[in-house]
């Protein structure tokens, strides 16, 4: 049985994934479980869509025409980032960004390779399963949090069956597809897709690790 260590230290953002379904009972299991995520007041501010088989294909079909004809993306429900991130964060970012493209063989400043590399996630990298996270737009920063614990415990649950993940906001640059596709009422923000499936355990891409910051970065002890 896999212990949480190993779950969370074998936890990594796949991006290449097999050809294999998952099973739907499996799915159901682990999203199930999931949802034993803390959240205040037991509120349970979460819903999940999950898009498999014909819809699957349906779905990556309309992105294709909806990629070619706005490739600027549509509306966005929220902010990826904020605007003015400190270098702190900024230098993160791009460190992560490098690491990435070097580890699929692109070089930086080679913008239609990252482009092509970008598009991948509206493929769900080649994951048979993707899920959607939406959340009320009454719903505040706190309830958010919670919303990703349930996603947190996806992503681990997936590691203990064998299976991998990656969360992708990127799906919210076409939220309102998005919106139209899952008939998400107007009062639902889209928030984010994870690609979940079996990893290609031979693709260079998902043997890039990224860093964390020591402890003492960012935990204080007041003792
Ligand atoms: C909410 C959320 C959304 C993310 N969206 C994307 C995405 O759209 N595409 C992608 O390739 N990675 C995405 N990631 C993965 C992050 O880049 C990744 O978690 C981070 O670089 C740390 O790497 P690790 O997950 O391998 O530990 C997302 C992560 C989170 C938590």
């Amino acid at each position: 049985m896999t212990t949480v260590s190993e779950a969370i230290l074998s936890r990594r953002s796949i991006r290449a994934f097999l050809d294999k379904p998952v099973a739907p009972d499996l799915i159901k299991k682990i999203i199930t479980q999931s949802a034993r995520a803390p959240s205040g007041g037991n509120l349970q501010p979460w819903y999940v869509d999950v898009v498999t088989g014909d819809s699957h294909k349906k779905l990556l079909d309309l992105m294709d025409k909806k990629i070619a004809d706005n490739p600027a993306g549509e509306t966005r429900d929220y902010d990826f980032y904020p605007s003015d991130l400190p270098d702190k964060y900024t230098n993160r970012r791009r460190a992560t960004g490098a690491g990435l493209y070097e580890a699929m063989g692109i070089a930086y400043d080679d913008k239609l390779a990252r482009w092509d590399a970008m598009k991948l996630n509206w493929e769900f990298f080649g994951a048979p399963v993707g899920l959607f996270f939406s959340i009320d737009k009454f719903m505040g920063k706190n309830q958010w949090c919670h919303l990703g614990m349930l996603m947190q415990n996806i992503s681990l649950l997936a590691i203990e069956n064998g299976l991998a993940t990656c969360m992708q906001e990127a799906w919210a640059v076409y939220s309102e597809t998005m919106h139209d596709f899952l008939n998400l009422p107007d009062e639902r923000v889209f928030y984010c897709g994870m690609a979940l499936g079996y990893e290609d355990k031979t693709a260079q891409v998902n043997k890039f690790i990224t860093e964390r910051e020591k402890l003492v970065k960012f935990v204080s002890f007041i003792d």
